[in-house]
């Protein structure tokens, strides 16, 4: 047997052993995406994470997704394989302590003047514009979701928008997605300066030269892109929503602007279409971090558990199942 069967081996033991369910993100490497009972979009592991019959859920993702499945299911263990595993973007927004955009991206240009900067609190914008609804990206702390009215994911967060009863609806943390929930929606969107490093580098000019090299293939885009990308794309949507797009498409060829882990499964679904990497850089590390031996040593010493504090538990619940009711 080779190390990698092996591994398989340990796991899938322990796994029975343990009562526990493997769920993994998207971008997972593809041995985990492999031994995963699950693989989908934030959205799709969030209604996983709330309704699995299990004791264990191995996360295999992100830290803010791990919490997700703790604040739905606090009965269940939940581990985060690797502890290290964060979102840089869910870090660019906090409650009251502030935190600056331009201290951890030194050089970045930021441009836009229509969103507020970073280094201004939730509680800052909140006291603004008081009464406004806060529309949370799930790539956001529990501390984040507790100070929101509603949480959104990149494959619903029109629909979320569209659903609220105000004709103002403030979004964060990320301006990208704000950007494509204000032109799609009548509504006034007023949003936040952060970013996911993997799909803000995307430029036009990398579109044109994708273009240039495949003229024939659709180009897919995550919301998390600059708008000005989207809207060069013929279709914008979710990780997963690529994947329903690829399979019931008539084209043969595409182009996917999001990270590139998801290559693999849309390469195994659809084993008569080509795919091509919108830019080979879109790599998120910490997305990669998590491996096979991660995994098992996370069911043999049953940590790294993340849970959240009740109080927090209970508000940021409240903002996820609002999300979750609005099908
Ligand atoms: P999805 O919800 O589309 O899978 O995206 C999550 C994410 O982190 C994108 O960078
Ligand atoms: Fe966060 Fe971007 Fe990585 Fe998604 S791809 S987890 S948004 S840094």
């Amino acid at each position: 047997m080779t190390e990698l069967e092996i591994l398989r081996e340990k796991i899938l033991k322990l796994k029975g052993e343990r009562n526990a369910i493997i769920i993994s993100h998207n971008y997972q490497r593809d041995e985990v995406q492999d031994i995963a009972d699950f693989t989908g979009d934030s959205l799709e592991l969030s209604r996983i994470a709330a309704s699995a019959k299990c004791d264990v859920i191995v996360f295999c993702g992100v830290n803010f997704m791990a919490e997700s499945a703790s604040i739905l299911s606090p009965e269940k263990t939940v581990l985060l394989p690797e502890i290290g595993a964060c979102c840089p973007m869910a870090d660019m927004i906090t409650v009251s302590g502030a935190r600056s955009l331009r201290t951890q991206f030194p050089g970045y240009n930021f441009t836009d003047g229509y969103v507020y900067p970073a280094d201004f609190t939730l509680s800052d914008i909140k006291k603004l514009y008081p009464g406004v609804p806060v529309v949370t990206y799930v790539n956001s702390s529990a501390d984040v979701k507790a100070e929101s009215d509603i949480c959104c994911t990149s494959a619903n967060a029109i629909k979320i928008v569209e659903a609220l009863d105000s004709g103002k609806v403030i979004c964060v943390p990320d301006k990208n997605l704000s950007a494509w929930i204000a032109r799609n929606t009548k509504k006034e969107v007023i949003a936040w300066d952060g970013f996911c490093h993997v799909h803000d580098r995307v430029t036009t000019a990398d579109v044109s030269l994708a273009r240039e090299e495949h003229p024939d293939a659709l180009l897919l885009a995550h919301p998390e892109c600059r708008i000005d990308v989207l809207e060069m794309a013929d279709h914008v949507t979710s990780t997963s929503g690529m994947l329903r797009f690829a399979i019931s498409s008539d084209a043969k060829e595409f182009i996917i602007g999001t990270e590139i882990g998801l290559l693999y499964r849309l390469r195994k679904e659809n084993p008569d279409k080509t795919f091509h990497p919108l830019r080979k850089d879109m790599i998120c590390p910490n997305m990669k971090k998590t491996t096979l031996k991660s995994v098992l040593r996370a069911l043999e010493t049953m940590t790294p558990e993340i849970k959240v504090p009740e109080e927090t538990r209970i508000h940021a619940k409240r903002a996820l199942d609002r999300m979750l009711e609005i099908k």
